[in-house]
């Protein structure tokens, strides 16, 4: 999803910007660019990595002020047109966005008959070429700008800079957006992790406000009035968000697992969370992707009357009722739309289950409970999935009266090794199929989501009881069957399935408690893991699956952190 940051300060601005977008890499983008301030605009994107505009970047002028911007394709292909920032007829005024101009459309033939020439397929080029419109009235910068982004219908993070003015003019709608303050500097970015290396106090801007920063000031207005928003200083230091040794983030943050699932249970909001839940009938859950399999795993394990609603289709879906919201980034489009839909029915109480802190649904949300899972880089969830998994599993637990569970997350990462051997084997194949019943069947549809979002492979999961009614007429010779078959009360039924597999030559993987010498007999390729309480073993199983669609990727040659056409946070509907 698109990053922008935004620097004032005295100097330097070529340097921190290009920091700041290489810190953004992660949220997925396909072209980046940047704009400084001097007493003419320079310019400089084009489609590609950050890195491709590093070499250029030294022959542009330094100067103490700037916007950066890294694209993910929505209006128009990628490329050094269509690349960020955007710029008025005049080259005079700069514009980097992030989000939909709903009504660019309108805006853009009104701007056309005005004698407006367009550059690029983008709906952001509109937004300067309104300014440069209504600079034209005789009127300040800030004003413009307000008359502009009141036009403006869709979602929006907008930085705008205008030629020998040091002043970054900025506006937020459903699009993320943070100020960094620093002395004689300032930023604006969309995730904390551009300018954490500078600052760790941040101003957490609001939908609809819209501001101006300096390197000494900044200024912020609501409905047209000035307002103060609190500070907050961010706990997550910049090493935290840096790869401390591992080869690529995400096997860092898979080895970071047991430290993030511990530091979440011992959150005292899991039980608050768990007393409000517990006088709840029913309970609706949304969420997209990874965050999604939380959701179902959440619904195995409890007693609780549950309804799953993946966040895209939750408009068509939903009757009312309570909702527990579940995202990481706390920014998912689809996620933030379906809390709205609640709100606009008057449908119940939203509680958030969240990672980032400051992020838009903990606002939107009554209550927030957080995973302290620390910032996750890697676009594949896997840490912050078993610190979800760590919440919803102490809440079961809690409403149960049973002790909260600890989870034995070193001996899965044992596997590690063997993961990687496997992975030989894997990297050959066509086709995956992952199995499991109950809760297992999480497991192996996350198991699956991360091998075909990491490896390319095409990777699908199955309850096991699903494979006889169409899966089974694609098992063949030598067709892979990973099946997740901890000691619980499907594991007989898990091995008829494993044994329908092999009877049509298929060569079934088989994850288990360790020392199970019945699975260990029926497989060649049997894993063991650490005995665990039946209702969460999706927590401890899922780690070697992770291992999996990792070491099967590199082996592959692709970056598992930068999976291609996918992004860490997927702000556009
Ligand atoms: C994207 C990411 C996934 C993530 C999903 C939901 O697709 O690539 O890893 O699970 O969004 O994100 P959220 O932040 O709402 O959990």
């Amino acid at each position: 999803m698109c990053g922008i940051v935004g620097y004032a300060g005295g100097g330097g601005a070529r340097e921190v910007l290009l920091r700041g977008l290489k810190s953004l890499e992660y949220r997925g983008y396909d072209s980046a660019g940047l704009a400084l301030c001097g007493d003419r605009l320079h310019l400089l994107k084009d489609a590609g990595r950050v890195a491709d505009l590093e070499v250029r970047i030294e022959h542009m002028t330094e100067a103490g002020t700037g916007i950066g911007h890294t694209r993910w394709a929505t209006h128009g292909v990628p490329s050094q047109i269509n690349a960020h920032p955007h710029t008025d007829c005049t080259r005079k005024v700069a514009v980097i966005h992030n989000g939909i101009i709903e009504n660019f459309m309108e805006l853009k033939s009104e701007l056309m008959k005005g004698g407006h020439k367009f550059k690029s397929d983008t709906d952001t080029e509109v937004i300067p070429h309104m300014i440069e419109e209504e600079l034209n009235k005789q009127q300040g910068m800030m004003d413009a700008f307000r008359k502009v982004v009141n036009k403006l219908e869709g979602s929006y993070a907008i930085l705008a800079i205008i030629e020998g003015k040091n002043e970054i003019y900025f506006a937020r709608k459903h699009s993320p957006l943070v100020i960094g303050l620093g002395r004689g500097e300032n930023f604006l970015a969309s995730d904390v992790i551009a300018f954490l290396p500078h600052t760790r106090c941040a101003v957490f801007v609001k939908d609809g406000d819209i501001g101006w920063v300096n390197s000494e000031k900044i200024y912020v207005e609501a409905d047209g009035n000035k307002v103060e928003r609190p500070f907050t200083n961010i706990e997550w230091s910049a090493e935290d968000a840096m790869k401390g040794g591992y080869p690529h983030f995400m096997l860092k943050e898979i080895y970071e697992q047991p430290d993030a699932v511990a530091n979440t249970l011992l959150d005292a909001r899991i039980e608050q969370l768990a007393t409000e839940l517990g006088h709840l009938k029913e309970l609706e859950i949304v969420a997209a992707g990874t965050s999604y399999h939380a959701g179902l795993a959440f619904m195995y394990a409890s007693d609780l009357k549950t309804r799953l609603l993946v966040s895209s289709e939750f408009r068509a879906l939903y009757k009312g009722g309570d909702v527990l919201a579940i995202s990481q980034s706390g920014e998912t489009a689809d996620t933030l739309q379906a809390v709205r839909q609640v709100r606009a029915v008057n449908g119940g109480k939203v509680f958030g289950l969240v990672n980032v802190n400051g992020s838009t649904l903990t606002r939107l949300a009554d209550q927030t409970v957080y995973t302290h899972a620390g910032p996750e880089i890697g676009v594949a969830a896997t840490k912050t999935f078993t610190s979800q998994l760590a919440v919803l599993y102490g809440i079961d637990a809690e409403l149960k009266g049973k002790k909260i569970p600890t989870f034995d997350i070193e001996s899965a990462l044992r596997l590690n090794g063997e993961m990687k051997k496997l992975s030989i084997d894997m990297s050959r194949r066509q086709g995956i199929f992952y199995i499991g019943r109950g809760p297992s069947s999480v497991t192996a549809r996350e198991g699956a989501l991360k091998m075909k979002e990491l490896a390319y492979i095409q990777a699908e999961a199955y309850e096991g009881g699903e494979l006889k009614h169409g899966p089974l007429a694609l098992i063949e010779e030598g067709v892979p069957v990973v099946a997740v078959c901890p000691n619980d009360i499907h594991r007989k039924k898990m091995i008829g399935s494993i044994e329908e597999v092999k009877a049509r030559g298929g060569v079934p993987v088989v994850f288990g408690e360790a020392g199970d010498k019945e699975l260990k007999a029926i497989s060649d390729r049997f894993y063991g893991l650490p005995a665990t309480d039946p209702f969460y073993s999706p927590l401890t199983y899922v780690v070697p699956l992770q291992l999996l669609a990792y070491h099967t990727a590199v082996l592959l040659g692709w970056d598992p952190d930068k999976p291609r056409n996918l992004a860490k946070s997927v702000t556009v509907e």
